[in-house]
């Protein structure tokens, strides 16, 4: 059985440009990265404790947790650095001409 998600249009393509976020007010949070061109989707909630990773420094693929400097990679969600140990869910990027939507990943909510 697929995974339950839920598609959230984000912004349009022309709108965001490389080197930037999208943040979702979702549930969950999510996030959106621009890695120079190519766009990935993670939860915005840190995985060691709770701070909205958005709120972070992102730089070229890598992401700081604006709490307490862990860094994770935005193309898998996998920690980089202590103290977070556990990778972040990535949701699918789906781009429909100039629309940019993420498929959430709510399967853990149900
Ligand atoms: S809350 Fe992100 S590293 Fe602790």
């Amino acid at each position: 059985m697929p995974p339950a998600t839920h598609r959230v249009r984000v912004c349009r393509l022309h709108e965001f440009p490389p080197g930037t976020v999208r943040r979702l007010n979702t549930l969950p949070p999510v996030a959106v990265f621009n890695v120079a061109g190519r766009l990935y989707a993670i939860d915005d909630i840190c995985s060691h404790d709770y701070a909205l990773l958005s709120e972070g420094h992102f730089d070229g693929t890598s992401l700081e947790c604006p709490v307490h400097m862990s860094r994770f990679d935005v193309r898998n969600g996998e920690p980089l650095c202590l103290p977070a140990t556990e990778p972040l869910r990535t949701h699918r990027v789906e781009v429909t001409g100039d629309e940019v939507a993420v498929h959430i990943d709510i399967g853990r909510l149900l």
